[in-house]
């Protein structure tokens, strides 16, 4: 009995309150109460987020349905207008605040501990679907604040049942187990007590999320995806919000209008020099695209937004028209590119390099560089043999290059030959591409190279390693951990609209008549071939940094800034000494695994990790990914992976994209005759009837400013704003994650004022808390 303090939290995105009525109910563990008040949940209110304090909430209703403050009204055309003016362009994105109601009730009887919050919401004619936060409720009096997340759509007319989430009801083991550590428990283990009504809870949820969370195969022989068509099928919580659905299609319409117009333009230009890219080129797309303040961090956090070109670092898309022509360039993209993942250092010459009779004195300077550990080489044999595309009837090629390269005592990366095509029984030897050919000819093996590395990167690296494996963790995440698991709060903020883009893609950039298929000269199957290759390849180890570093002799490799960032993040996530409480991940774990024993007795972990192993990544345990925990050391390996991947890694390989591919000669997506076979008869007519043409440089450009320019909407690494976790040590975790965090983003930046080139990709602040696009 007494009086409690309800507080209800609805989201901030554009729609995300609702004009129905909704009703709530108390159940503590000695009664349950229906309150006899109706929440109208409100829509978020339109904020500027430039300068000056975050806009304050604005409270709705209080005791005995009174006013206690100007309620926000309806404006869903205005919100609608707002967006798009934001969308369109001007100085600054507008987001919109997130919005709190508080209600007091008298309870007559004595509910006990508080162990649920029941919703219901009601509707006559039209369903207003309502995304609500989070609900607070205090007392009776001014006892504890008990917590229940949501961050959930309340959809349809029924019971939806939020369990208590910062613990002092009769949760499971969790309670026990960080008894010593805690006050309160903000999430619980499952229990072995089939009574506790936190068991049985979690036990129907999980039953449900089987039945709306399903596997799909999408094609043999790669990673399951979640079972939906399109992205209308996906879970109403798995969908984009307003403001990224429009902020999506509307770039999307305008990169398909500017490409139609750059079209019709080139139409009445020549086609016949490489100085015709110039037509196409949009350079200053990447100073638009930095135009964008990101959500999620207020005054006083790291500064986020992503600058605009300075004069000390010129537009890089800019640099990379002037520059890409030069070696210097050409191996520093192996390093510190789009796609920094193939390099690796020479052990022994490559087996496939056959030198013919004549090359005496390059074999000697390759055994030189092997014997000084200064020869590296990127192999791009994975596309050996897969059928190149055909695009409205014209033939595309593929090669499969080995590129060998030096560095020198300044640590530039040279190449210092190129094989374009493996060795064949069938064929002639391949000719070898050296740098003292006629520039015709070097500059057109380099460019096959570039297109090369074009495939992998986007293929083997960016979609499968990043996008299709956050999606397997996303998914078995939904399936295996209910919302009271610690794992489960951790990660959600990292899944957020990763079904929904991997959607998308399915249905827009690989699938049949795809972007991929109208352009790409893996496009046509070559590239479900070749995704299926590099799935049979996948190893556990690759996805770790300092595993993956190592195996490719790249520790310590001056010049190598993504090897370098990505260890520090690397480390920064995990539990690396010398933090004196362990690092981020190391320090949720100990928070609710007290031990070994705990990590094994976890039986909704382990389905989790059997769930990702055996069926997302269908059967992945012969390349070293765990179908078990043993210990805390091998879940927090595991959990930074995770996190690594659906962050770090994915803004590594994403960003590079716009800077990089908007000048297209540098990155063909495909290539229009075949590989070279002699030096001496490349001309510039060769080089350009061997690069895309019009309409598929211009599809090049759309896509790759729709999908690697800044995200608007983009939550930074760490900064997260969903409370699942309620209790002060993991809110401790969290702050001294960020406070890492902002100072790596400071030694990047003070390193990157050092360097011609600033490698920008693994800062912290541009770097996506989850993958999204
Ligand atoms: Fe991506």
């Amino acid at each position: 009995m007494g009086r409690y303090c309800i507080r209800v939290a609805t989201g901030a995105s554009l729609f995300a309150g609702s004009h129905n009525r909704v009703r709530l109910w108390l159940v503590g563990a000695h009664g349950e109460t229906k309150l006899e008040l109706e929440l109208r949940p409100v829509r978020g209110q339109v904020s500027r987020r430039e300068r000056g304090p975050p806009p304050r909430p604005e409270l709705g209703l209080a005791a005995g349905g009174q006013p206690r403050g100007e309620r926000p009204v309806r404006r869903g055309i205005q919100e609608l207008n707002d967006s798009w003016t934001a969308l369109a362009g001007t100085s600054s994105l507008r987001v919109l605040a997130p919005q709190e109601e508080e209600f007091e009730h008298d309870v007559p009887d004595d509910l006990g501990p508080l162990q649920f919050v029941k919703l219901r919401k009601h509707h006559s004619l039209v369903d207003d679907a309502w995304f609500c936060d989070r609900i607070t409720v205090q007392g009776p009096g001014a006892g504890e604040e008990a917590a229940f997340p949501c961050y959930s759509w309340v959809q349809g007319e029924g019971v939806l049942c939020l369990p208590e989430g910062t613990g002092g009801g009769s949760g499971g083991r969790t309670t026990q187990t960080v008894a010593n550590h805690l006050h309160v428990s903000p999430a619980r283990l499952a229990g072995d007590n089939a009574l506790d009504v936190f068991q049985k809870h979690r036990e129907k949820e999980l039953k449900e999320r089987h039945q709306i969370y399903c596997w799909a195969t999408w094609k043999e022989g790669l990673p399951l995806t979640i079972a939906a068509g399109c992205e209308d099928d996906l879970p109403p919580n798995m969908r984009f919000q307003e403001e990224k659905r429009l902020d999506f299609e509307w770039t999307q319409k305008a990169g398909a209008l500017e490409m139609f117009l750059k079209r019709v333009y080139t139409l009445l230009s020549s086609w016949n020099r490489l100085e015709d890219f110039d037509h196409i080129f949009w350079g200053q797309k990447s100073t638009l695209a930095g135009q964008w303040s990101p959500q999620g961090l207020e005054e006083g956090d790291i500064p986020t937004v992503y600058c605009p070109p300075s004069p000390l670092h010129p537009d890089p898309t800019e640099k990379v028209r002037q520059h890409w022509q030069e070696d210097e360039f050409f191996g520093y993209q192996f390093l510190n590119g789009a796609n920094p993942m193939l390099l690796r250092r020479s052990t022994a010459l490559p087996p496939r390099l056959v030198l013919p009779s004549g090359m005496e004195e390059l074999r000697a300077q390759l055994e030189r560089e092997l014997q000084n550990g200064s020869l590296f080489e990127a192999d791009f044999i994975l596309l050996d043999g897969i059928p190149a595309n055909v695009i409205q009837g014209e033939k595309q090629y593929l090669a499969a290059p080995l590129v060998m390269l030096k560095m020198d005592p300044h640590g530039k990366l040279l190449p210092m030959v190129i094989q374009l095509q493996p060795p064949s029984p069938s064929s002639p030897t391949p000719p070898l591409f050296l740098p003292s050919d006629p520039p015709l000819a070097w500059l057109l093996a380099k460019s096959w190279v570039r297109n090369s590395d074009f495939q992998l990167h986007q293929l083997q690296y960016h979609l499968l390693n990043t996008h299709l494996l956050a999606e397997v963790i996303a998914v078995a995440t939904m399936r295996c951990l209910p919302g009271l698991h610690p794992v489960f709060k951790f990660l959600m903020p990292h899944i957020r609209y990763t079904m929904e883009i991997n959607t998308r893609a399915r249905t827009q950039l690989i699938s049949d008549g795809g972007v991929f298929d109208k352009a790409v000269s893996t496009g046509g199957g070559g590239h479900v071939h070749l995704l299926r290759r590099a799935m049979a390849q996948l190893t556990y180890c690759s996805l770790c940094p300092p595993d993956d570093l190592a195996e490719r002799g790249l520790l310590g490799t001056p010049g190598a800034h993504y090897a370098h960032d990505a260890l520090r993040l690397w480390d920064i996530t995990a539990r690396s000494p010398p933090a004196p409480l362990g690092r981020y991940v190391e320090r949720i774990v100990r928070l609710f695994y007290h031990g070994d024993d705990v990590v094994r007795g976890d039986p909704e972990l382990q389905a989790w990790c059997r769930e990702i192993t055996e069926v997302g990544l269908c059967r992945a345990q012969d390349r070293g990914f765990p179908v078990s925990f043993q210990s805390q050391n091998q879940l927090c390996h595991f959990l930074t992976m995770c996190v690594f991947t659906c962050t770090a890694q994915h803004g590594a390989i994403n960003k590079g994209q716009l800077e990089w591919y908007a000048w297209v000669p540098n990155a063909p997506c495909t290539m229009r005759m075949p590989p070279p076979t002699t030096k001496e008869d490349v001309t510039m007519a060769t080089v350009m009837g061997s690069l895309p043409d019009v309409q598929k440089a211009c599809l090049q450009m759309a896509i790759t400013w729709h999908l690697g320019r800044h995200q608007p909407d983009m939550v930074p690494l760490g900064h997260h704003k969903e409370k699942y976790f309620s209790e002060a040590k993991a809110k401790a975790a969290l702050n001294q994650f960020q406070t890492d965090l902002a100072n790596l983003e400071r030694e990047i930046t003070a390193r990157n004022e050092q360097l011609d080139l600033p490698y920008e990709y693994l800062k912290p602040s541009l770097t996506e808390n989850s993958i999204t696009i």
